[in-house]
């Protein structure tokens, strides 16, 4: 069965069954769902419903389902095994305080086996986990009921702890807040001549082995947590179900993985020839997959928050290929490929596709200088990977510490991740020292976005002035407040129109160009050394912290002395939309040979 029948038959099934169909909600999540707090993407079929979930009436009814677009990063070190993707589509059904636990395991049950309505799933092959029940909660025997009802052999009924049967399940410290509850699992035998009855020991080993997949969870939600502690029964019980389009796909196309089934494979098949690994080809599929959909969702690759995990993304599927690179062409190819597989089910991908195409031509391009650089600094270094040096390719050449983790792997070599930490850190706490001693200069309030982004702006017109009006400017004076940045600097005469415009579109080409500001500390001998810009005869430390615009310092567009804080990316002076430019509002003498310039962001 292809998967678009699978999609098909599923939201049938449940329209059939009085749910109304939703479409996919955008892998950002937003404010009113009121989950950012604790996740950047949807990462469930649940997550856009959230508030009603916790009782707020749903405009469609109080039965829903869909195919949710889902993105996933807290399994990322598993990406390259059988089963796990960071994106993959969801299917689900909800009641809102309408259905519970009876009919939901029937129709689970039904849409999984049955052949007319459903997927025909061989019903000896599958295995059912539920509660067993804790302080929050008691055993659920009403699910086991309903799942032996339907003809469920009780010896494949297993019972599980919170760990596997209480969602969301925690993986470290517990911060969930929203709805939640016990749940209960289906699982099926992939295996070519079939396992049959299983003890709970076989079960377990089964699992770990992928020989039987997790295909659907359906959940019982009773409970709200505020981070991570239980406060109260919600008004309502709900059901929240969500099988795993993949590992359906996979199933049912007898793989045994998902890798190769109709919603991976033609990607997977433009790398046959190439002689990296399995799992590495695995990884770029994945990748490239969850990037095209987040950039056909409006997220952009930077240095914070979801633009740092896209880019994580991005800079991962490189450092996989064979030669550590990815050019238009390879990009093309890959981007045709996925947005051939879905354009029917998500048919925006097909309208911005060159626009994927050229955010990722241009962030490969980016990240090629600077493993170019990178790489070259790693060999030299190689036989000596000190945490000295590793934190100086981290900090000085921009090789992200996962990547010097993997290059120093694929050596043999192995890397001291406690002193790199104590190293960041103190590093970190260097540079907070620095903006509480510049914050007594021309800076107003550091706390305030917009200080930081006409902080930034600053090195940037300095840097472009430098471009426009030939060296002889230099830095009189700065100061900064949330409305506007005023920096006086020395030239002879009036600044033309022309070379106000020439300054402006500079500083506006940087900033949708998205450019990295990147700080490190270093020596006051070698920070001279490196063509930053500081002020002749001012006093400075022997440590001295240098911010720069660019992926590295050597390339970097603007180099300047000073003790920050700045955004972490140009693209932030372009506000929250994204939509503000740097425009130059007065140009005028101050004194003689003094120029000031008053400039803003809007
Ligand atoms: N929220 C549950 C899950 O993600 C069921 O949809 O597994």
């Amino acid at each position: 069965m292809q998967s678009s029948d699978i999609r098909a038959r599923f939201l049938e099934f449940f329209k059939k069954r009085n749910h109304t169909i939703l479409s996919s909600a955008s892998l950002v999540t937003t404010d009113e769902q009121g989950v950012t707090n604790t996740t950047l993407f949807n990462t469930a079929g649940m997550q856009p419903l959230v508030p009603y979930l916790l009782g707020k009436p749903h405009p469609e009814g109080n039965r829903l389902a869909n195919v949710q677009k889902c993105v996933r990063t807290i399994d990322i070190d598993d990406i390259g095994d059988k089963t796990h993707a960071t994106f993959f589509e969801m299917l689900g059904n909800w009641s809102l305080g309408d259905y519970f636990k009876k009919e939901a395991i029937t129709w689970s049950y039904e849409f999984l086996t049955s052949k007319e309505e459903g997927l025909g799933l061989d019903p000896h092959r599958l295995y059912v986990t539920v509660f067993e029940g804790d302080a929050n909660s008691p055993r659920d025997l009403e699910a086991a009921e309903a799942w032996k009802s339907l003809g469920v052999p009780e010896h494949r009924i297993y019972f599980k702890g919170a760990e596997a049967n209480w969602w969301p399940a925690v993986k470290g410290k517990d911060t969930w807040t929203g709805p939640t509850g016990p749940c209960s699992e289906m699982f099926y035998d992939i295996t070519e001549s079939g396992l049959g009855d299983l003890t709970p020991e076989q079960f377990e080993q089964a699992d770990s082995e992928q020989k039987i997949v997790e295909i659907w969870n359906d959940v019982f939600m009773e409970f709200e947590k505020k981070e991570g502690t239980i406060v109260g029964k919600l008004t309502q019980k709900n059901v929240d179900t969500g099988a795993g389009l993949e590992r359906l796909a996979a199933v049912l196309q007898k793989k045994d993985n998902i890798y190769d089934t109709d919603l991976l494979k033609p990607v997977m098949d433009l790398m046959v020839k190439a002689p990296n690994s399995l799992s590495s080809k695995r990884i770029i599929a994945d990748h490239l997959r969850a990037s095209t959909f987040l950039i056909a969702d409006g997220v952009i690759p930077s240095n914070t928050d979801r633009g740092y995990i896209l880019r994580r993304l991005i800079r991962r599927a490189i450092i996989n290929t064979t030669d550590k690179k990815l050019d238009e062409k390879r990009i093309s190819m890959f981007i045709d490929t996925l947005v051939g597989i879905y354009e029917k089910s998500y048919p925006e991908l097909l309208s911005k596709k060159e626009y994927i195409k050229g955010v990722l031509n241009e962030e490969a391009g980016k990240f090629g200088q600077v493993l170019v650089q990178g790489i070259k600094e790693f060999e030299k270094s190689a036989e000596n990977l000190t945490p000295e040096v590793v934190f100086n390719l981290y900090t000085t050449h921009g090789l992200p510490f996962e990547i010097i983790k993997e290059m120093a792997k694929e050596k043999g070599l192995t890397i001291d991740e406690v002193a790199f930490e104590k190293a960041l850190a103190q590093h970190q706490s260097l540079s907070r020292a620095g903006a509480e001693q510049k914050f007594k200069g021309g800076l107003s309030d550091v706390n305030d976005p917009m200080v930081l982004r006409y902080h930034t702006a600053t090195h940037l017109l300095h840097q472009a002035l430098h471009d426009v009006l030939g060296e002889g400017v230099g830095q009189k004076g700065s100061n900064i407040t949330p409305e506007r940045l005023r920096f006086d600097f020395s030239y002879g005469t009036k600044m033309t129109d022309e070379q106000k415009k020439k300054v402006e579109d500079i500083i506006n080409e940087k900033i949708t160009q998205h450019i990295p500001m990147k700080q490190v500390t270093m020596p006051r001998a070698q920070a001279e050394q490196t063509g930053a810009r500081h002020f002749f005869g001012e006093k400075y430390g022997e440590e001295i912290s240098i911010y720069f615009i660019g992926d590295t310092l050597d390339a970097a567009y603007s180099k300047e002395f000073c003790g920050g804080p700045h955004v972490s990316n140009t693209s932030e002076l372009a506000g929250p939309e994204g939509k503000w430019r740097f425009k130059i509002q007065k140009e005028e003498a101050i004194s003689q040979g003094v120029r000031r310039i008053k400039a803003v962001l809007g």
